[in-house]
C-alpha cells in the first residue's frame, strides 16, 4: 500500500518529532493532540528546529515552507477519516493507548495502518482493542527524532507481513533506519537503556555520588552523550517510571524494581526537562 496522509496524536516531545520527520520527508501529515496548548507548544517547536535548520544550511528556506505546508494540526480523532496511516505517540499507559486505538480503529479508513510509538508496552495488546489486529505494529522511534538514526519495528502477534513492510518502507523513506524485535517488555532498547537509568537513579538515592557526578563518571568514563540522569530528565521521569514498571511487571523479576526516588519525583510533579525540573532544574 501507499501511504500518502498520516496522523501524530500527540504532540509532546515524540509526536512533534514524528511529525516534523514526516512533513520533511514529503508525507503530508496531520498532528493531532487534545490539549490545544500543547498542540500549539508542538506546532512551535518544528518551525523553530526547521527554521534553525535552515540556519544552519541543513535545508533551504524552500524546504522549509512545503515541510510547513504539508503539516496541519488537529484536536479531533475523527480527522483520521482520509488518513492511511495514523501512529499514536500519547502517554505510555495502557488503557489510555487502548482507548485511543478503540476510537481510532471506528475512525480510520478500513486499509490504514495504526501504529504506536510506545516504547514499552506489548503491542499485541494494543491490537487487540481493534478489529484489525493484522494492521496494527510498533514503530519506536528514539528522542530526539529528527537526531536519531534507529527505528525499532515490534510486530504483534497477529501483524501480517504486508503491514510489516509498508512499515519498514515507510522507516527507510524517513532516512532512519529499521531493526525489527520481537513484541517482548521493553523490546531491545528500553530492556538494556532502562535498568541503566534506574540504578543510576539508585546510586544518587543510597547517596553514592550526585546526579553531577554521576553524569560526569559515565560521560567521561564510558563515553556517553549525555549522562544517564541527564537523559532520564530528557526522557521524561514519568515515561522512565511506567517503562520500569512495565518491565517489572512483564518479567516479574525484582531487579527492575523502579527506584523510590524516581516514584518520589513523578508524584511530585518534578517530570524532568519537560516539566522545568527533574533531577535539574531548566528555565
Ligand atoms: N530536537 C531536535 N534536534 C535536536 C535536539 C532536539 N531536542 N537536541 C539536539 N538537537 C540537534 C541540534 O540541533 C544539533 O544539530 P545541529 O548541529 O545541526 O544544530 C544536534 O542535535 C547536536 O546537538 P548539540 O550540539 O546541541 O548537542 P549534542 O552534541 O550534545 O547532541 C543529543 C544532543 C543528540 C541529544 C546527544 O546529547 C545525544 O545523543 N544524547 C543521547 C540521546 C539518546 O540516548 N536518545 C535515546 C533516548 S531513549 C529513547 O528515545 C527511547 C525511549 O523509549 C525512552
Ligand atoms: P509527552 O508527555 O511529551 O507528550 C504526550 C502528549 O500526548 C501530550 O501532549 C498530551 O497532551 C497528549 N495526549 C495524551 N493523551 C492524548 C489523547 N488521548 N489524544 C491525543 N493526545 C493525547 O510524551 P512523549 O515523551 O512524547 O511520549 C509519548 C510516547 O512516546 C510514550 O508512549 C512514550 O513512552 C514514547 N516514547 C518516548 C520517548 C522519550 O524519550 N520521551 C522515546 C520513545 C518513545
Amino acid at each position: 500500500m501507499t501511504i500518502k496522509k498520516v496522523m501524530v496524536i500527540g504532540a509532546g516531545q515524540m509526536g512533534a518529532g514524528i511529525a516534523q520527520v514526516c512533513a520533511q520527508s514529503g508525507f503530508n501529515v496531520l498532528l493531532n493532540d487534545m490539549n490545544e496548548a500543547a498542540l500549539e507548544k508542538g506546532m512551535k517547536n518544528i518551525e523553530k528546529l526547521l527554521t534553525r535548520a535552515v540556519g544552519k544550511k541543513r535545508m533551504t528556506d524552500r524546504d522549509k515552507t512545503d515541510a510547513l505546508r504539508r503539516l496541519n494540526s488537529s484536536t479531533e480523532l475523527k480527522d483520521a477519516h482520509d488518513c492511511d496511516f495514523v501512529i499514536e505517540a500519547v502517554v505510555e499507559n495502557m488503557e489510555v493507548k487502548k482507548k485511543v486505538f478503540g476510537e481510532l480503529d471506528a475512525v480510520a479508513p478500513k486499509h490504514a495502518i495504526l501504529a504506536s510509538n510506545t516504547s514499552s508496552l506489548p503491542i499485541t495488546e494494543i491490537a487487540a482493542a481493534t478489529n484489525r489486529p493484522e494492521q496494527v505494529i510498533g514503530m519506536h522511534f528514539m528522542n530526539p527524532v529528527p537526531v536519531m538514526k534507529l527505528v525499532e519495528i515490534i510486530r504483534g502477534l497477529q501483524t501480517s507481513d504486508d503491514t510489516y513492510k509498508a512499515i519498514e518502507s515507510m522507516t527507510n523513506k524517513l532516512n532512519k533506519t529499521p531493526v525489527e524485535v520481537k513484541d517482548f517488555p521493553g523490546f531491545v532498547s528500553n530492556r538494556v537503556l532502562m535498568p541503566m537509568i534506574n540504578e543510576a537513579i539508585y546510586t544518587v538515592y543510597e547517596g553514592v555520588a550526585s546526579p553531577e557526578d554521576v553524569d560526569t563518571v559515565m560521560k567521561l568514563g564510558t563515553n556517553h552523550p549525555m549522562g544517564p540522569i541527564t537523559l532520564a530528565d530528557f526522557i521524561g521521569l514519568d515515561t522512565c517510571l511506567y517503562i520500569m514498571e512495565v518491565l517489572h511487571e512483564g518479567f516479574g523479576d525484582s531487579k527492575y524494581r523502579p527506584c523510590p526516588l524516581l516514584r518520589q519525583y513523578v508524584k511530585a510533579g518534578w517530570l524532568g526537562k519537560k516539566s522545568g525540573r527533574g533531577f535539574y532544574q531548566y528555565s
